[in-house]
């Protein structure tokens, strides 16, 4: 070091020695204030989960969840910005298989696990994007915050018993067993899309964004006038959904091949907060609150399976 000092200052010329340093120096400084801006996030407020309190069985944990962590600082920052690992990532291998079976179980629930379906929907109809895209309960973001206590059920929930829920009631039908096949595969592909993010924290982007409330009273036949507009089309006139060779290609909305009465959608808020984030498809966020709300409000006005836990 000290060789190298003398021959940049020796002999009073520009040595090109300086240049690597300078470089360094920069990137020092650049990792610096960049790193941590990466890993942490924007300083943003924490979103806060829409969580209904229906008698859904697919509510997020308690609403304040993670609020009570000691803050040593008032300028910790509270939300972590994570993007799952690319579909190309995905290993070979054992464990490949493995996941990539998890993800045809969420994607083609209806061909990898006919058996446990009651109706004609699939997991990834409600987790948009095989279970990747921000806001629409992403499996990334769940699989972190699990083993979790659920008010709903008032007990310590293992993972495994939030994918059981979904099957239970968003499908109508029966969850695969905990030791299954078909749970060890849902469970390698929510950790694999969850590669290094951290335990504990809620990530942005996990279940949906919080929904204001609506200015008026949610109304049915005023979303009856939304689903016509911007809805229809899609899910067909009747709300039922639209079938290509024996499976929907556009879900039904309610009737029996659509989610159960006890389902985390036929809570009116999950489904507004749902609806708001992601419909119409590809155009989130274009529905006013107001409109979401009424929508949700005429959705979950229809008949559909009963709740499996109400007894006839
Ligand atoms: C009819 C829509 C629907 C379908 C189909 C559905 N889910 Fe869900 N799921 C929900 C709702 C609603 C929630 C609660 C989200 C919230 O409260 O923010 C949820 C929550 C979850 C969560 C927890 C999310 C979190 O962040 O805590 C997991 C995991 C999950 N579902 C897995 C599945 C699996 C696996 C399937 C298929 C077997 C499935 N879901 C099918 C609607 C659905
Ligand atoms: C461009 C077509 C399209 C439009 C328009 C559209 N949806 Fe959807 N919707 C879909 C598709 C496709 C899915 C399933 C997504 C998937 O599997 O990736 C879906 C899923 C859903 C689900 C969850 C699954 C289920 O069957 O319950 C709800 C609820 C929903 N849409 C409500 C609405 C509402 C309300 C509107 C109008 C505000 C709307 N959608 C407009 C295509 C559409």
């Amino acid at each position: 070091m000290n060789r190298l000092l003398d021959r940049l200052t020796q002999n009073g010329k520009f040595h090109p020695m300086w240049i690597v340093l300078a470089v360094t120096g920069v990137l020092i400084v650049a990792s610096i204030v960049f790193i941590p801006a990466r890993y942490e996030g924007s300083k943003e407020p924490k979103q806060k989960i829409a969580v209904a309190d229906h008698a859904a069985a697919e509510t997020l944990p308690e609403p304040d969840a993670g609020q009570h962590e000691s803050k040593p600082e008032p300028a910790v920052i509270q939300t972590t910005h994570f993007t799952p690992p690319a579909e190309r990532d995905m290993p070979t291998g054992e464990m490949g298989d493995m996941i990539k079976l998890g993800r045809n179980i969420f994607v083609h629930t209806q061909v990898y696990a006919k058996n446990l379906v009651g109706n004609g929907l699939n997991c990834v109809n409600c987790h948009l994007d095989a279970g990747r895209k921000a806001d629409s309960a992403p499996l990334w973001g769940a699989y972190v915050m699990f083993p979790a206590y659920r008010s709903k059920n008032h007990k310590v929930n293992s993972f495994e018993d939030r994918l059981a829920g979904c099957f239970r009631f968003s499908l109508n039908g029966t969850p695969p067993a905990y030791n299954s096949k078909e749970m060890l595969a849902l469970t390698s592909y929510s950790y694999w899309l969850a590669t290094g993010a951290p335990t504990g924290k809620e990530l942005a982007g996990r279940g949906y964004p919080k929904l204001d409330k609506p200015p008026r009273q949610p109304d049915a036949q005023r979303g009856a006038a939304v689903f016509e507009k911007n809805c229809a089309i899609c899910h067909g006139a009747d709300g039922l959904g639209t079938k290509v060779n024996a499976q929907y290609a556009f879900p039904p909305l309610w009737g029996k091949d659509s989610f159960n009465a006890g389902a985390g959608m036929h809570s009116v808020k999950n489904a507004a907060a749902f609806i708001k984030a992601n419909m119409p498809l590809g155009k989130g966020n274009s529905l006013s609150v107001q409109e979401a709300w009424d929508v949700a409000q005429f959705v979950d006005s229809h008949d559909r399976p009963p709740d499996p836990r109400v007894k006839k």
